[in-house]
């Protein structure tokens, strides 16, 4: 065996990795994900829409010195696998680099830490000239060029970058001004959608000195949104949140609640689920193929928080704006939902779709619609698996899930269907006093292991208060409540 290093032609690879498929405003928005990751609490973007447009994208953030500048300059500036903090937005080291230039030739990043400016720039006609990775370095007397620099001055730390030559737009256009402030509306809708959540709590994007007002999907400041029951479940030890909400009907939705969902024509076609990556809007408007975007369902909306640790289950692309989720989790955030959103009878009356449910009842046994009938699945919320899957390390709940995943596909529907066509199905016949007194017992056990592994007793008493059996007996709820103002 030899070995021969073979480094990439910068001018062909850094050409080619302006094809990733980013659009003007998802290549803003990764940059703003970098903002984000550095604490900017406030993002000054100034386009110039002339002849030869600009865009400048200032934030108040930590801010880099020079080494921390060069390498984050550097293709791949870190390692995909790599853990990240909680609250980082990144993940290939790329994104500066290759939404920047997808859109334009020229990027210059200036910034500022500890009171000291450092500027480098990536220049594709220079790149091309030296055919190397070569990057410019500006003195101060250079940085001091820049259009709008003073926005640096005024902070202790921050990062200034200049984008120009966006041939890319100038391509497919006769009118570049024209083209470039419609470009500049559909980045402010998209940047209003995807960091709605960043800007509800206190950022401020503020595009040519207008602030940019956040687009909440889900029109949370409505009093007749519908909240509908939260639910959860673990994939490999983390936790993903559902959050599902029904809109109010359209009669009750002004135009400002209108633009803010996407229009009336968008209600259907944006149902759906809304997946975070951290709080971070990354897909929306899709039931992934487990559910037609029906008439019916059109006011349903999701919101799952997906943590980045589970960025390598989920195949997310460097443009973090497609991804595709792995079948475990797609069938658990659908099955999560099925009963409270899906098949709600509060959003639609539509009869046959299932059976008639009490809507404050937890069921242990689910009947879900799926594309060719129905399937029976246990319900993992319920509290007596809860209480369980809380208790047990990663290994433990892998197996759990498979326990009942393999009790799920060996239901016995033919025999049962045989058995209670004949008849032969028994009926437990006991009087109502005994059935209480086994089930407080049986009760009393599981509170006590809730008590032994520090569990939460009065949420578990509530969801044990909704659960079957118990909810069906009037003596054992109201024995819980008794149990639950003892604690309050
Ligand atoms: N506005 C900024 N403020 C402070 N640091 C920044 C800023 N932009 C980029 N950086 C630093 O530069 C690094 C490289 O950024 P880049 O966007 O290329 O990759 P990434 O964010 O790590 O991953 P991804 O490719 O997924 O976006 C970041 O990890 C961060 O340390
Ligand atoms: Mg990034």
């Amino acid at each position: 065996m030899f070995e021969q290093e073979c480094v990439p032609f910068a001018p062909s690879l850094i050409e080619s990795m302006r094809s990733l498929g980013y659009s003007f405003s998802s290549a803003i928005a990764d940059l703003l994900d970098n903002s984000i990751s550095a604490r900017a609490r406030k993002i000054t973007i100034v386009a110039e829409p002339d002849l030869n447009p600009s865009l400048v994208i200032f934030d108040d953030g930590r801010g880099m010195n020079q080494s921390e500048l060069y390498e984050a300059m550097r293709y791949g500036s870190s390692n995909p696998l790599e853990e990240r903090e909680d609250d980082d937005l990144g993940r290939f080291g790329l994104g500066l680099k290759s939404a920047s230039l997808s859109q334009c030739r020229r990027l210059v990043v200036i910034s500022k830490k500890e009171g000291r400016v450092c500027g480098y720039s990536w220049d594709l006609d220079y790149v091309m000239e030296k055919k190397s990775w070569m990057l410019k370095g500006f003195t101060d007397g250079e940085i001091d060029e820049y259009p709008h620099i003073e926005l640096l001055n005024a902070v202790e730390h921050g990062t200034y970058i200049y984008l120009s030559e966006f041939d890319r737009i100038k391509e497919g256009t006769g009118n570049i001004s024209e083209t470039f402030n419609k470009c500049l509306d559909d980045m402010i809708n998209h940047l209003a959608l995807v960091f709605h959540r960043y800007i509800d709590e206190g950022l401020k994007i503020v595009v040519n000195g207008a602030e940019i007002e956040s687009r909440d999907p889900f029109l949370l400041n409505h009093s007749a949104t519908q909240r509908k029951r939260e639910s959860s479940f673990h994939i490999n030890g983390e936790k993903i949140v559902l959050k599902p909400y029904i809109l109010p009907h359209l009669s009750k939705l002004s135009q400002d609640d209108l633009d803010k969902v996407g229009g009336k024509e968008r209600l259907r076609s944006d149902q759906g689920f809304y997946v975070y990556r951290n709080k971070r809007l990354i897909i929306w408007g899709t039931w992934f193929r487990l559910e037609r975007k029906d008439e019916l369902n059109k006011l349903a909306r999701v919101m799952v928080d997906i943590p980045n640790s589970l960025d390598y289950m989920w195949s997310i692309d460097i443009k973090k704006s497609t991804a595709t989720l792995p079948d475990i989790i797609r069938r658990n955030m659908y099955n999560a939902v099925y009963e409270s959103v899906l098949s709600s009878e509060s959003v639609h009356t539509y009869r046959g779709r299932k059976e008639k449910k009490k809507e404050d009842v937890d069921y242990i046994w689910e009947r879900i619609k799926v594309r060719e009938g129905y399937e029976y699945v246990i319900n993992r919320q319920i509290p007596q698996l809860k209480m369980l899957e809380e208790t047990l390390d990663d290994e433990q709940r892998k197996m759990l899930e498979r326990i009942i995943a393999t009790l799920e596909e060996s239901f016995p529907v033919s025999a049962l269907y045989v058995d209670a066509a004949k008849g032969n199905i028994e009926e437990k016949k006991q009087n109502n006093a005994e059935v209480v007194d086994y089930l407080w017992n049986e009760l009393q056990v599981q509170m006590e292991y809730v008590k032994n592994n520090d569990l939460h007793l009065v949420e578990y008493y509530n969801m044990f208060m909704k659960v079957e059996p118990y909810c069906n007996y009037k003596e054992i709820t109201q024995r819980i409540q008794e149990e639950i103002e003892k604690y309050e």
